[in-house]
Order: structure tokens, then C-alpha cells, then sequence
């Protein structure tokens, strides 16, 4: 008997993913709590397999299909996204199974072709097309962009079942394959970290993408994501969230993020939370070490208010400032306010550059940058509040 084995899901959907306990960076997000590469077998009078997993754990999905059918039994390949972790080893799975077709998106078989270099025929599928499996039906939308060009939806329409890809997504390593065997906490938090730290950035499409689905009026009762769990209950509820994310309107929360050398610009940091606090904004204080990159995406996700600082050293921030700021810069946050500090010893570049982040940001600078030489006096520590307060009043009129 295998060690791996197939998870129903369905009448006809059996899961035949990979779990990864042990992933912590995926390109630069900390998933604290692994992920799964999900696979999933429809059992149609076409056998057919949704995407497939990371290379390294092509012979776990291989054994869990095995352990349902003979692989070479499989009829048809659907190809939903043709990043690494999910086509990684779809030219190794077509050379085991040899299916009869494999379909992606037009722009999905370009990638796959140059990616890959697979030399199996592919065979294009566009918006609205539907593929029968004989007793069952498949349908695509596509979501180029979503978040790569390739990117589509597969919908099993006897199964009101939606194949989603990396949307509805969590990096959740775990042995439950439904969200609602998962605790509620872990699933909204990882929820978030994972809507934060991937697809903040393309908002504006997963607005369209939501408005064109509830227009369909296409009943969904499954959405099956490449990972982490599957949602069959409440899906109202993770759609909703969807649209808040996706939206991006500020909530009365700052984020406070700063990096310091010898304490003056954590004092400076402070000043300005008592600031926002006195104000009634409530306040993330977030340095970088205790906190990672992708955990400030998370905070960020909600909040009204950017605050960034840093130490000057050699003519520039700390570099682990400037590692975490270019990173949110590409996450293309929106509608936030905020301001740069920092202190200096003798030319005190840094909260100028932290700035120049901040207004590639389009961040909504309530001030010029705020510095201090050495260690911050009471007078320097009163303008760091006074720009707490600044920026919490602006806040109380957005949020
Ligand atoms: Fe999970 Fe965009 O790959």
C-alpha cells in the first residue's frame, strides 16, 4: 500500500496534492506554516488531472494517483497556472501518464512551452470554452494576471466545483483538506498573509474578477485553490473578504516600521506611536528582525498609515530597511498616509531615501522627513509625536 493516498473531495474530485511541512521562504514570503501543492483527479468518463505539483514531490502525487487509478489511465491534463510549484514536474507527469490532451490557456501553453520546454502538443483553451469529459463538463475563465498571464479558472459545472488556483489560496502546510477542519484564526490570518503578500498587487483585476462572477451568476458550492485547504462552507464569506482586501480602504491603524542602530530612531518610533495612539489610531509597532517582510504586508493589508524610518549609515537607510521597502513597493499598497524619519550622526541621508519609498508608494506624505541628530532630544521627541497626531487626525478623516 502507498504511503500517500487520494482524498475524496467530491463525487468525482479526489485531492492528489503534496503537503510541504518544511517550506519557510516561498520567493521571499515566510510561510511559517509550510504549504501544499494541490493536484486533484476528476474522476470522469475522461480521467483528468487539474494541474500538478513542485518537481520535488512529483512521485508523492504520482503515488496518490496511484493509489486511485493506473496514471497511464489518465485521459486529459488541465494546466491552471504554469508557475513552478504547480507545473514543475507536468513534463515528467506527461511522460508517465502519456495523456491524450493537454490543455491550458493561450498564453499557459506559451509559458509552458518556453518554460518548460515541453514537447508534448498543447492545446489551447480560451474564456468561456467548455470541454466535455464525457459524463462531465469542464469550463474555463480566464484570469490573466491572476497573477500571472497564464493564470485560468477550470469549473466542473455537474459539481458547481471552481478550480481556482493560486486565488482562494493559503500557504497552509496541514492534514485537514477542508478550511472548516482548520481553525478559524489560522485560516483568516494565513488567509491574509497569503492575499497580502501575492496578490495584493493586481486589486484592480480581482474586483473585475469578482464582479464578473457574481454577474454569471454561477452557483459555486467548492472552491479548490493549488493551496491549502478547500472551501465548501461559507463560501460568501471568503468572497467577501476578497473584495474588502482587494478594495484597500484604510482602517484607522498605522504601521510603524523601523529599523535602528544605537536606539535614536526606535525612540524617535516611539514618540510617534504615542502620537498615533494619543490620536486613536491604533498602532503596529514593526522592526525588522522580530518582524519579516512578509509579516509587515500582512499588517499593511488594513492599515491607513505607512510610518517608515531608519538610521543613516555610509549615506543610505539600514540595508534590511531598504530590503523590506522594496518589497512592499512591488506589493503596490493603496490609500495610505504616512511619513519618513530617522536620525543621523553627520549627513543623515536615510529618511529622505525612506521617503523616496514612500512616495513610489504614492503614500500621501502628511510632512517633509523628519530627522534627528544623534540621539533625539525633547524638542526632536515632541515633533515625532506632534507627527503622530498629524498623521492619526488625517487618518480619523479617511478611515
Ligand atoms: Fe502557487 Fe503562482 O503559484
Amino acid at each position: 500500500m502507498s504511503a500517500f493516498l487520494p482524498i475524496k473531495l467530491s463525487e468525482h474530485v479526489w485531492w492528489v496534492g503534496a503537503i510541504d511541512w518544511t517550506i519557510r521562504d516561498f520567493h521571499g514570503y515566510t510561510t511559517k506554516r509550510g504549504s501544499t501543492y494541490n493536484a486533484y483527479l476528476i474522476m470522469a468518463d475522461k480521467i483528468t488531472l487539474v494541474d500538478t505539483v513542485k518537481a520535488p514531490f512529483k512521485e508523492e502525487l504520482l503515488a496518490r494517483i496511484s493509489a486511485l487509478v493506473d496514471p497511464k489511465r489518465i485521459d486529459y491534463i488541465v494546466s491552471n497556472h504554469s508557475e513552478m510549484d504547480h507545473s514543475g514536474c507536468l513534463n515528467d507527469v506527461i511522460q508517465v501518464t502519456r495523456p491524450e490532451k493537454v490543455f491550458a490557456s493561450v498564453m499557459g501553453c506559451k509559458a509552458l512551452k518556453e518554460h518548460f520546454k515541453i514537447d508534448a502538443e498543447l492545446t489551447p483553451v480560451k474564456d468561456g470554452d467548455e470541454l466535455s469529459l464525457g459524463n462531465l463538463t469542464l469550463a474555463f475563465t480566464e484570469t490573466r494576471m491572476l497573477h500571472w498571464p497564464d493564470s485560468m479558472f477550470s469549473y466542473l459545472k455537474e459539481e458547481k466545483f471552481l478550480f481556482s488556483q493560486d486565488a482562494f489560496g493559503m500557504h497552509l502546510a496541514t492534514s485537514e483538506r477542508f478550511i472548516d477542519e482548520v481553525p478559524g484564526p489560522v485560516v483568516d490570518y494565513e488567509a491574509a498573509t497569503y492575499y497580502a503578500n501575492i496578490l495584493l498587487p493586481y486589486s484592480p483585476l480581482i474586483l473585475n474578477l469578482l464582479d464578473k462572477v457574481a454577474k454569471s451568476g454561477l452557483p459555486i458550492d467548492i472552491i479548490a485553490p493549488d493551496h491549502g485547504p478547500v472551501w465548501r462552507k461559507d463560501l460568501g464569506r471568503i468572497v467577501s473578504l476578497y473584495r474588502k482586501w482587494a478594495e484597500q480602504k484604510p482602517a484607522n491603524k498605522a504601521v510603524v516600521l523601523y529599523q535602528t542602530m544605537w536606539h535614536s530612531t526606535e525612540m524617535m518610533a516611539r514618540a510617534i506611536e504615542e502620537g498615533l495612539r494619543e490620536g486613536g489610531t491604533d498602532v503596529k509597532m514593526m522592526t525588522i528582525g522580530p518582524f519579516h517582510r512578509s509579516d509587515v504586508a500582512y499588517e499593511l493589508l488594513d492599515a491607513g498609515a505607512l510610518v517608515a524610518g531608519s538610521s543613516t549609515l555610509n549615506n543610505n537607510m539600514l540595508p534590511a530597511m531598504a530590503d523590506v521597502l522594496t518589497y512592499l513597493k512591488g506589493l503596490k499598497p493603496k490609500n495610505k498616509i504616512g511619513a519618513a524619519f530617522g536620525s543621523y550622526g553627520w549627513s543623515g541621508e536615510s529618511a529622505g531615501h525612506v521617503q523616496e519609498y514612500l512616495s513610489a508608494m504614492k503614500v500621501d506624505l502628511v510632512s517633509e522627513p523628519l530627522r534627528a541628530m544623534y540621539v533625539p532630544g525633547e524638542a526632536d521627541l515632541k515633533r515625532c509625536f506632534d507627527l503622530g497626531r498629524a498623521i492619526s487626525a488625517k487618518l480619523a478623516g479617511v478611515a
